[in-house]
């Protein structure tokens, strides 16, 4: 895999260490993101909140951006989003407000450069009828039983993804996942499907994730188009599952507590009340016979 060849290209001692691998990782990542051509970048690092042409999802559609704002005004955003919004600018706070509060962060590597390349190749996508960034047309047709069955078993990798990804549940876990006996470790995805703002948010971050650990890995074997929808299905089931799940649980957990507590009473009183008979019965009848 990838990281083998920065071990090849990065070491000279070829030591093998893991150490070399661990220390290499975060230039590794940092390279990766930055030495992009723009349409590379753009699809890792934008195409999760933007579509050319493809409708809303986190952020605005970007086609015909440039009737929007000028350039200067532009560049400066993709340099420090978050800058110009504290500065009062209205603008910004106007599509903040569209954006139901969410807030664009810099991107990685972000330059002057990068961000000139990136509204020139905004603006030549825009001409197009069809932008190769209008978004994955995830079907919208209903989330079936056999959807949810299917995203469970790629999740756990008892169906493995087919362009050889890693499974899921390696990183992650959800919380139907975790019985009484404590879950696995991993960061839990029972509210993904709500955090990313349902069926469309959701589908575009796996189709193209930004997460700076999954990203080099998806690239290179990504999610097919046809898991995305049951995975997201699958994640949808365990948002809505959440609350009366976590209720369920403790509930069970009580009533479990108390029947076996009453369970080991009732145990208990028997093997004493039977040791009791059999070993002090015959020393009772014992001294009777005295
Ligand atoms: C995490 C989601 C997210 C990512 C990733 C993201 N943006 Fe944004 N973007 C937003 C949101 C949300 C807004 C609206 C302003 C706000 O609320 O911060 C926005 C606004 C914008 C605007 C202004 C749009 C307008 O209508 O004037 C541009 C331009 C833009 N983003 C470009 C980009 C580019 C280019 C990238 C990749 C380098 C990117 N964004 C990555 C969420 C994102
Ligand atoms: C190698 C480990 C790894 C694997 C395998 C992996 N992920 Fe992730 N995933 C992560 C990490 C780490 C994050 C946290 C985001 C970050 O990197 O900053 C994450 C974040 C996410 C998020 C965003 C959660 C949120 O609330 O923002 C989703 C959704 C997700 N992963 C789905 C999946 C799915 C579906 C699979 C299987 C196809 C998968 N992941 C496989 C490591 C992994």
């Amino acid at each position: 895999m990838r990281r083998f060849t920065v071990k090849r290209r990065g070491t000279k001692s070829a030591s093998g260490s893991v150490w070399t691998i661990i220390l290499l990782l975060p230039l590794f990542f940092s390279s990766l993101l930055s030495a992009q051509v723009p349409a590379e970048y753009f699809k890792q690092n934008c195409s999760s909140c933007h579509t050319i042409g493809g409708g809303r999802l986190t952020g605005p559609d970007l086609k015909n951006l440039a009737d929007r704002q000028s350039r200067d005004w532009l560049i400066n955003w993709m340099l420090d989003p978050e800058g110009v919004l504290k500065s009062g600018d209205p603008y910004s706070a106007k599509l903040q407000k569209e954006a139901r509060g969410a807030v664009m962060t810099r991107s990685p590597g972000m330059t002057r450069n990068l961000a000139v390349a990136l509204l020139d190749l905004i603006d030549e996508e825009s001409k197009l009828d069809k932008s190769q960034f209008a978004g994955t047309q995830i079907s919208d047709r209903p989330l079936l039983p056999e959807d949810i069955a299917e995203g469970r078993a790629l999740f756990l990798g008892t169906m493995k993804l087919k362009n050889g990804g890693p499974s899921c549940v390696g990183c992650h876990t959800v919380n139907s996942m975790q019985g009484l006996g404590g879950g696995r470790l991993g960061l839990n995805l029972t509210r993904a499907y709500a955090r990313l703002e349902g069926r469309k948010g959701l589908s575009a971050w796996l189709v193209s994730p930004p997460s700076l650990v999954m990203n080099p890995i998806f690239k290179e074997y990504p999610i097919d188009e046809e898991e995305v929808l049951p995975l997201v299905a699958f994640l949808k089931n365990e948002t809505e599952r959440d609350e009366p799940e976590n209720a369920t649980a403790m509930i069970n957990f009580l009533l479990y507590g108390i029947g076996g507590a009453v369970v080991l009473l009732v145990l208990f009183d028997l093997l004493w009340n039977k040791r009791f008979r059999a070993v002090r019965q015959p020393m009772v009848s014992e001294s009777y016979h005295k």
